[in-house]
């Protein structure tokens, strides 16, 4: 039976790191220029964490502030979901040192390893406990501490990259608001075009895999581009399609924040105008499954979004996986 709950985001928060890392620093560390950074990517600096600092306490700093925007105490969230490809550690999950950290002694608790498709898995996994009337209230962040794996030597990928967290509290919202339809998809055989090649149980950490690099980021750059414009288009559509919506209907799009010209490509193929398209990739580059949850609660903060604004969410990323995700706004 179709469930008759609405699901909505009742509460968002963020965490940034303080440091800002320009591209006139990164010039000085590797053969690269701001003109090539920012006419390539439309980066221009990004924040990134000391050396104390990871994912999960920009979890925490995010959530505490979702919790207190959605007036939501911890003792009441039912679930909690972190997106990340940068966990703390590979066990226990991220999600459960924020279990512990915000004293949500009432929440399961677990990771989703889904690149920077991952808030939108979240929040569609995340939402359909509550639709099922399992769950109340459900925590989903998007984190990442990416600075920690890039490879400081390779300009290809290191340039393009922060640290950065976003927070979402979903709960149960008004009858036609919250979120109208999502897509999810993913192509495994595209999957070796982005990876973190080792520490994992196919090629565990040795020196050999330390002398090769291979606990970084590596990138086949162009080949994601291509899938990634691609991608953007065809999952957007379906999620319309899901939603019975045209283009049209659409007030703004909040991509995730790869590329400028991956974000502009996109939109263009799907006839949004670009002062319908929030980025901010400019000051934090791609901060993978955190750049649309903090892109969503920066719009939301500045009085972009208003009550009633529809949006579409959408994401590509390693695996490879793509998400779409419609929401009527009504905070
Ligand atoms: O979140 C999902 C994950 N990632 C992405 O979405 C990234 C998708 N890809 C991209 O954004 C773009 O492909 C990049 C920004 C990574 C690269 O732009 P491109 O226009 O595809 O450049 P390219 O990789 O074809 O490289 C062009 C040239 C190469 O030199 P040659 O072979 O033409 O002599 C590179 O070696 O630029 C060189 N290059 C650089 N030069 C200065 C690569 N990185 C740099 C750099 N600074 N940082």
């Amino acid at each position: 039976m179709k469930s008759t709950i609405s699901v909505g985001i009742t509460g968002m928060g963020s965490s940034i790191p303080d440091k800002v890392v320009t591209n006139d620093d990164l010039s000085k560390i590797v053969d690269t220029s701001d003109e090539w950074i920012r006419t390539r990517s439309g980066i221009r600096e990004r924040r990134i964490v000391d050396e104390n600092t990871a994912t999960s306490d920009l979890c925490t700093e995010a959530a505490k502030k979702a919790l207190i925007d959605a007036n939501v105490n911890a003792k009441d969230i039912d679930l909690i979901i972190v997106a990340t490809v940068t966990a703390d550690m590979a066990f226990p999950s991220t999600a459960c040192i924020v279990q512990k950290n915000i004293e949500a002694t009432n929440a399961a608790a677990f990771d989703m390893s889904v690149g920077c498709s991952g808030f939108l898995y979240g929040v569609a996994t995340g939402a359909n406990f509550i639709k099922a009337g399992v769950y109340k209230k459900v925590l989903v962040i998007g984190a990442e501490v990416l600075s920690k794996i890039l490879d400081w030597e390779d300009r290809s990928t290191c340039v393009l990259f922060g640290d950065g967290a976003g927070a979402c509290i979903l709960e149960e919202c008004n009858d036609g608001y919250g979120i109208l339809s999502y897509d999810l998809g993913a192509d495994g055989k595209s999957g070796h075009l982005l990876t973190q090649p080792a520490g994992g149980s196919r090629m565990p950490a040795s020196h050999k895999t330390i002398d090769e690099r291979l606990h970084y980021v590596h990138m086949e750059g162009k080949e994601v581009f291509k899938s990634a414009v691609r991608v953007m288009e065809s999952t957007s559509l379906q999620a319309l399609k899901k939603a019975n919506m045209e283009l049209e209907d659409i007030d703004f799009l909040i991509p995730h924040q790869a590329n400028e010209r991956i974000i502009k490509s996109a939109a263009k193929r799907l006839k949004i105008s670009d002062d319908r398209v929030y980025m901010n990739l400019d000051k934090y580059g791609n901060m993978s499954s955190a750049s649309i949850p903090i892109a969503l609660d920066e719009a939301y903060r500045n009085g972009l979004i208003k009550k009633g604004d529809i949006l579409l969410l959408v994401a590509f990323g390693a695996g490879f996986t793509w998400a779409s995700v419609i929401l009527k706004w009504e905070k």
